[in-house]
């Protein structure tokens, strides 16, 4: 599929994730046959006063393939300077983020806050646009309250500004993460839109990545949680619905090893000390349904160094051997 003029080659995208999905996961999950990858959201604000760090989630690998820097904010002016600013660090495609729910971010008038206001949403996705020479795309969700339906009518006002695809999250702001991930109100956006529509919520097998075609209609899926401790999935996705085959799960000696390399990029890109705090996390990631998972979360908690990291992952293999799944 193409959003644009940018050719997506592949059946899945990884979700933007702030403090999730950096350079170095991004990366691995590209390895793993991502199709497109998408920035850590960046602030507008924050780009147009010169905020060091929001500069710096825009740095993007080119070996990652098709990649997006995502960019939030509700003033169409701050937005298009931000979107210029972008462009320095060589986006294939722009993303403006109407869904986030946090607190933060929804109190601040920006996010899934924007979905009250597709007409806001037109004058930014608009001002984007003719700000920047390449694709630009708005990510929404199913509505801000619990039992709001708005995606269609978002997605056409974002259509409307002139957005080159259209992510959904079939899930309403107050929702957060609860379930369920609303196929219909995806499916009714595909059928309203003529732009490419990508499917977004609660893909954590390649099964769920098929019945999520089946079920919309959309051109591509994105995958967030589903990928956190398991970049294979992109693998699985592309097994499963090019060659109708499902891929056994990796055997435990080859995710240690994958955490282990996300941790060592992560290491070179911003320095071992701040990798190995954020590697806490992912580790209990790729170790979740372990015999003995709780224990190992407790011990990834207080890892510092490469060094560490590796033992762990040696004893993890050892105690596990035989009863992996
Ligand atoms: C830790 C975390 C951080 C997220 N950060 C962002 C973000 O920066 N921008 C965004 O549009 N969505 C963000 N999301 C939402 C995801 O992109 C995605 O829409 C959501 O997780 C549903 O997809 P999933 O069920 O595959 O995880 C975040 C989600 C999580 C779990």
């Amino acid at each position: 599929m193409f959003i644009g003029s940018v050719e997506i080659n592949g059946y899945a995208a990884l979700a933007p994730m702030a403090g999730v999905a950096d350079r170095a996961f991004r990366q691995i999950c590209a390895d793993f046959g991502a199709a497109y990858t998408v920035s850590e959201m960046v602030s507008s604000k924050g780009l147009c006063y010169g905020d060091r760090k929001s500069r710096e989630l825009m740095v993007l690998d080119p070996e990652a393939g098709p990649s997006a820097i995502q960019l939030f904010g509700d003033d169409p002016e701050y937005m298009a300077k931000a979107a210029r600013e972008a462009l320095t660090f060589h986006p294939d495609i722009l993303d403006i983020n109407f869904g986030c729910p946090a607190p933060k971010i929804v109190n601040n008038h920006c996010g899934s806050a924007l979905l009250q206001e597709p007409h806001l949403c037109e004058q930014i996705v608009k001002a984007v646009k003719e700000a920047v020479p390449i694709p630009v795309t708005a990510k929404i969700r199913k509505g801000f309250h619990r039992g709001d339906d708005v995606a269609v009518e978002v997605a056409r006002a974002c259509e409307a500004g002139g957005a080159d695809a259209i992510t959904v999250h079939g899930r309403t702001r107050d929702q957060m993460y609860a379930p369920p991930n609303d196929r219909e109100c995806i499916a009714r956006v595909k059928a309203a839109v003529k732009v490419p529509v990508i499917a977004n919520g609660d893909i954590v097998t390649a099964a769920d990545a098929a019945a999520m075609y089946e079920e919309t209609g959309c051109d591509l899926v994105m995958i967030g949680r589903g990928a956190l401790g398991a970049p294979w999935i992109f693998t699985e996705i592309h097994a499963l619905l090019h060659e109708g085959r499902t891929l056994p799960a990796p055997p435990l000696s080859r995710r240690m090893a994958v955490l282990y390399r996300q941790t060592e990029l992560a290491a070179k890109l911003k320095g071992e000390k701040v990798a190995l705090l954020e590697a806490r996390k992912h580790a209990a990631w790729y170790m979740r349904g372990l015999k003995g998972a709780a224990g190992y979360r407790t011990a990834a908690g207080t890892i510092s160094t490469l060094e560490e990291l590796a033992r762990l992952c040696a004893r993890v293999i050892e105690e596990n051997e035989n009863t992996a799944v």
